[in-house]
């Protein structure tokens, strides 16, 4: 089912999410396919589980947008156990529908988790999927990508928000990740 995204400046996308206990349970498979549903409909190439309402340690990524089921992940309490030289490139997050900002990234990540039915794998991203990975992973420590850009973007991007939440202007709906 497709959920409603939540939207900065709600306090729970800046609030860590609990690690995943129980694998392989009805709860988590739906999870995982709400995301993924929640994901396409918005446009998006990733979906953290915060970003739903849920403060759990669960991400979904598709660089394909449904193009490519190959391209399908499924990140379960993942960590980022090496990152390798830098990119500097556009980015977007679904709780801050209609911006897109330069960010600097690692190029190339590796990441340790685990998928539903509780098995832990390894896994390595470079340019857009690691962008991908890093931003997701990211949303699941409370960490939103207005936190790596510099100050004076981060406030003028805050006050925009500010600004059009006084006039009813900020709602759901824009594409990015
Ligand atoms: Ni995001």
């Amino acid at each position: 089912m497709i959920q409603d995204i939540v939207l900065y400046p709600d306090k729970r996308l800046e609030t860590p999410c609990s690690a995943v206990e129980e694998f392989n349970t009805e709860d988590l498979h739906r999870l995982i396919d709400d995301m993924f549903e929640t994901m396409y409909a918005n446009g998006g190439l990733g979906l953290a589980a915060p970003q739903i309402g849920v403060m759990k340690r669960v991400t979904v990524i598709d660089i394909s947008s449904g193009k490519d089921p190959s391209k399908k992940i499924i990140l379960i309490n993942p960590t980022i156990t090496d990152m390798k030289g830098t990119q500097r490139g556009e980015e977007g997050c679904l709780c801050f529908p209609g911006f897109m900002e330069q960010v600097t990234r690692s190029m190339t990540v590796s990441v340790a988790a685990t998928n539903s039915a509780g098995a832990t794998y390894q896994m390595q991203g470079e340019g857009i999927l690691a962008r991908a990975l890093q931003h997701e992973i990211d949303h699941l420590n409370g960490i939103l990508f207005i936190r790596r850009m510099s100050s004076l973007k981060r406030e003028l991007i805050r006050h925009k928000i500010r600004k059009m939440l006084r006039t009813g202007d900020w709602k759901a709906g824009g594409r990015s990740a």
